[in-house]
């Protein structure tokens, strides 16, 4: 594995570091990044996702309007800022309102529906950093809009399950709850401002807010004064009406056979406004719920608060970052990423000559490559392939170049064997 020393920039008294929150994904940690991309890939081809890629910036109000203008994500994460012309742009904090724009911006309305897409990319928070929490982070996502059957929503829970399940991760549970519709979520907006006021003047500053503004996130307060009113605070659940109740039902029904263990959680708390329905979480079994593997949702009516016709959708996103700390904590093994198949060492300048034409001809020939630059000793070119974990060196000095040779040196047995030029190819390959 290549260590790399920790560099400090130094220019004009600055160092300069990456951005706190955010970090450099370093040739070592490519593995795992290609092996949950690779994963998150095949299991979007096996279920039917073809692949969208979103800008990433939007106009502000996309997400002000799609994700809500009351949750943390908007009021206190999101990256907001003025272009030169004067436009309110936003670094996207989450996918599903991207998608949404796209969407209607391109008709998808008149494709069969429901339209399933999915996206791989980084997403910005403005969070306080921790381990698997950072202010830009790899997220993966998939959305299916245009239909309302239950059995949709089971189908992406399903995949959410078996995608954590083919990267070989065992220790995660999938919590389920239902939160209503337009129908009957304000019946229980009363109950709960009922449950609130009498406790009103104990709540935090932000929960005052919330209490006029957006009373469902009261809920999702951390604090621990609000978090005693929270827990007994009246369920969506039991407010339900007999529409969203039979969905719910039948939600269950067919991740019951399919197999698919769930818990229910009457208190899932999910940070977006656009939520209806189904919402639930893939959590770790430890760790809890602050630290969820992936979370997603129903949002019937996010197309239509766009501006567009009405077409539901349900959708999931998980962080690519939670995912390799979950891999790691696991010690789940992923395919290493294949390096160069030969070094080559050269002596002398007419040798250097042949040495840049051979890895050439050999890189046409889908070998991959690395030659010696530099003018270091023989003994240092073997000593850098070594280092960079070549297996094989071919050596080239003045007798090679006439006889239109090299020696090809195995670096774990130091055996050495004079071979033709164009034999290479065939040996290599
Ligand atoms: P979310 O739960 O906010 O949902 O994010 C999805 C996942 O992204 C989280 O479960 C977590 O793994 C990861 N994540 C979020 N914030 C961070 C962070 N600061 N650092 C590292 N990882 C993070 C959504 O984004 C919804 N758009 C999901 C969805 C799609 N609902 C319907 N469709």
């Amino acid at each position: 594995m290549i260590r790399y020393p920790s560099l400090e920039i130094l220019v004009g008294g600055t160092v300069y570091r990456a951005p706190r929150g955010t970090r450099d994904i370093l040739p070592q940690e490519q593995p795992y990044w290609r092996y949950v991309e690779q994963k998150a890939t095949e299991i979007c081809r096996l279920y039917g996702y073809e692949r969208i890629d979103l800008p990433m910036f939007e106009d502000s109000q996309l997400f002000t309007r799609g994700v809500g203008e009351g949750t943390d994500i908007i009021e206190k994460e999101m990256y907001v800022f003025e272009d030169r012309g004067g436009n309110s742009l936003a670094l996207r904090p989450e996918g599903t309102a991207s998608v949404c724009r796209a969407y209607l911006e391109h008709g998808m309305h008149n494709r069969p529906q429901p339209v399933k897409l999915y996206y791989i990319g980084p997403a910005f928070r403005y969070e306080r950093p921790q381990a698997g929490r950072y202010r830009q982070h790899g997220h993966f996502g998939c959305e299916a809009i245009g239909d309302a059957d239950p059995a949709l929503d089971a189908e992406v829970i399903d995949m959410a399950w078996q995608f954590f399940v083919s990267l070989g991760l065992g220790r995660f549970t999938i919590v389920l709850d239902s939160i209503g519709c337009r129908e009957c979520r304000p019946a229980y907006l009363t109950v709960l401002k009922e449950h609130y006021s009498p406790h009103i003047d104990e709540v935090c500053a932000d929960c005052k807010v919330r209490f006029e503004k957006n009373p469902m996130r009261l809920l999702d307060c951390r604090s621990p004064q609000c978090q005693t009113i929270a827990d007994t605070a009246p369920k969506s659940i039991g407010y339900l009406c007999m529409e969203c109740i039979e969905h719910y039902a039948e939600v269950k029904r067919y991740l019951s056979s399919l197999e698919i263990p769930f818990e229910e959680n009457p208190r899932l708390v999910r940070g977006f406004d656009y939520y209806t329905r189904t919402v639930f979480e893939v959590q770790p079994q430890e760790g809890g719920s602050q630290s969820s593997l992936g979370g997603g949702g129903r949002y019937d009516l996010l197309v239509e608060e766009l501006g567009g016709k009405p077409a539901p959708g349900i959708g999931f996103a998980t962080g690519i970052e939670r995912i390799i700390l979950g891999l790691q904590q696991e010690n789940i093994p992923v395919p290493i990423l294949p390096g160069p198949q030969l070094f080559i060492a050269h002596l002398g300048d007419k040798a250097k000559d042949t040495a840049l034409k051979l890895a050439t001809d050999l890189r046409h020939n889908d070998i991959s490559v690395i030659m010696a630059t530099g003018g270091r000793s023989l003994k240092a070119q073997l000593r850098q392939a070594n280092n960079l974990n070549i297996p094989k060196v071919a050596i080239i000095g003045d007798d090679e170049v006439k006889a239109g040779t090299v020696v090809l040196r195995d670096m774990a047995t130091s055996q050495q064997e004079t071979v033709p030029l164009e034999k290479l190819p065939e040996l290599l390959g």
